[in-house]
């Protein structure tokens, strides 16, 4: 069988991950995140695609990539960028691929400026709040569309 193709974007400051603000987004770097999601891909029948950009510009691109590959899902923590970006909202309206709007922290019980998501306005669903776990989680809700 042809394994699913599953992008997994990462926005702004996720490239520090470890170091930036423990208390809320836990210990494990970007990369640890990134193993952890091969190893899963592997038990599930998929394959991961994993990118962080902190420019915005970037990100939409690679939605655009993720369709044009073919993927069978996308895997987006836009960062800040989910409470600001229109690109990134009309960039998942343009491409036919599923986006699973991803978070460690739950914005909800966050700052007010961070109860509005973008993202999740044209996403397919939404895993917040969870730490790390939250990437596991939303792949596996990917693999299962
Ligand atoms: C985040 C939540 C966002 O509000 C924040 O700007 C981030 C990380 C998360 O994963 O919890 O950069 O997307």
């Amino acid at each position: 069988m042809i394994p699913k193709l599953i992008y997994v974007l990462n926005g702004p400051n996720l490239n520090r991950l470890g170091k930036r603000e423990p208390g809320i987004y836990g210990s494990q770097t970007l990369e640890d995140i990134g193993a952890s999601l091969l190893e899963r891909a592997e038990a599930l029948g998929c394959t991961i695609e994993m990118r962080q950009s902190n420019h915005e510009g970037q990100l939409v691109d690679w939605l655009h990539e993720a369709e044009d590959k073919g993927a069978h899902a996308v895997l987006l923590n836009a960062g800040a960028y989910t409470h600001t970006s229109i690109a990134l909202l009309d960039g998942i309206r343009a491409i036919s691929a599923p986006v699973i709007e991803v978070h460690l922290s739950n914005p909800h019980t966050r700052e007010e400026f961070r109860h509005v998501s973008r993202v999740g306005q044209a996403a397919k669903g939404t895993i917040a709040g969870f730490g790390a776990n939250s990437y596991l989680l939303a792949l596996e809700a990917a693999a299962a569309l």
